[in-house]
């Protein structure tokens, strides 16, 4: 039998409501009969040996006051999280959230007690990955929480735009303690980095020159409530992610939140313009609307990024795994530093020496 990942989460958000509901609705799809393979919404049916509903959550850290202290899955129902409630039976996972990490030292004491505690509790828990899923542009608690998975010999994946796979010292430190280390940034299972990427590849392959272009996204989430004041790393990596397709990044703007519309909840809606010079420079002009579950869209990525990291620890793979570069916006070194070829023979390796 499949021994789960072991799974803690730093910040209980829709990520987690969208990660947890989602990993009970393929585990019955399964249990009713359906194809593991053939899973509507999943990219790959099993990672090193792992399905999508080999995962067990055993910690989990929050400072939002009404979750701390509540059992996991009350805790990532209660507002301001917005993710819709699926239908799926939720039995207590014994999990109850505790304090995370705080830069104030009022309540927790100095951060680096703070790390030291919660490496204690990652080892009491026996986790064997921690997903950092907070609000993004707080670098500070990015590298804390790595510090603590660090500390603990527990893999790390940085759902965030912050700078942690990317960070040389402590990439070098992953690798010296023999801990895998996965980052920056997930790339949305189908958003709108990926389609804006593939239309304006498609431009340039077409001999079509690029004029100008923008991206606009739109949500009633807390991720676009904060992106709106916090927004300047997520619109660094959204460009880094365009720059992969050899785009001019000079003609093209992003605004990762042009607005905060309550009533779309957790979905978000993307606009995108581009404009271009055909045939003796007459134009051509596209315009597109995306509109997706926000969190169902990062949790169809994390849910690969946390197999392949607990895969890695399972087979003593330290790092940055390449296997995890086409779902990254970020990923250290940038999206040129491997080819198809090695991503397929990183993720063989993974299974190769599990079964
Ligand atoms: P969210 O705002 O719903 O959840 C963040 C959680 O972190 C909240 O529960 C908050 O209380 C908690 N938190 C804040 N500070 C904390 C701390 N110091 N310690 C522990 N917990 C803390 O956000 P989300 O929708 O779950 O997204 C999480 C991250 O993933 C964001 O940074 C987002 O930009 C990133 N991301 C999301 C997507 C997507 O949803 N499609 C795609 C790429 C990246
Ligand atoms: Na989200």
């Amino acid at each position: 039998m499949t021994v789960p990942v072991k799974l803690a989460v730093a910040g209980v958000g829709n990520n987690i409501s969208a990660l947890a509901q989602g990993i009970l609705h393929y585990a019955d799809a399964v249990a009713g009969g359906a194809d593991i393979d053939a899973l509507p919404g999943v990219r790959r049916g099993s990672i090193g040996g792992l399905a999508v509903y080999d995962v067990q959550f055993v910690a989990a850290y929050d400072i939002d006051p009404g979750k701390i202290g509540t059992e996991l899955y009350d805790a990532m129902l209660r507002p301001p999280n917005n993710y819709p409630r699926l239908d799926v039976r939720l039995e207590p996972t014994g999990v109850t959230v505790e304090q995370g990490l705080t830069d104030s030292d009022e309540h927790a004491g100095p951060l680096s007690d703070q790390i030291v505690r919660l490496a204690e509790s990652l080892r009491a828990a026996g986790a064997e990955v921690l997903l950092y899923s907070l609000p993004t542009g707080l670098q500070w608690a990015a590298t804390a929480y790595a510090e603590a998975a660090l500390a603990a010999g527990v893999a790390f994946v940085n759902c965030t735009p912050e700078s942690v796979g990317r960070d040389e010292e402590l990439s070098t430190r992953f690798i010296a303690a023999g801990v895998p280390l996965i980052g920056d940034d997930l790339a949305s299972h189908l958003g709108t980095s990926i389609v804006h990427r593939s239309l304006l590849g498609l431009l340039a392959e077409r001999g079509i020159s690029l004029h100008s272009s923008y991206q606009l996204n739109l949500g009633g989430n807390q991720d676009f409530r904060n992106l709106r004041d916090r927004g300047a790393s997520k619109r660094d990596s959204k460009l880094n992610a365009l720059a992969k397709a050899g785009v001019q990044l000079d003609r093209v703007d992003v605004i990762p939140s042009a607005g905060f519309v309550a009533h779309l909840e957790d979905h978000k809606v993307g606009y995108l313009n581009i404009e271009g010079v055909g045939w003796a420079g007459t134009p051509v002009e596209i315009d597109l609307k995306l509109k997706v579950q926000d969190s169902s869209n990062a949790a169809g990525v994390i849910i690969d990024l946390i197999r392949i990291a607990a895969a890695a620890v399972r087979v003593g793979e330290k790092g940055f795994v390449p296997a995890a570069v086409p779902l990254l916006k970020s990923p250290p070194k940038g999206h040129g530093a491997y080819t198809e070829l090695e991503v397929e023979a990183s993720y063989d390796s993974l299974a190769a020496r599990i079964a």
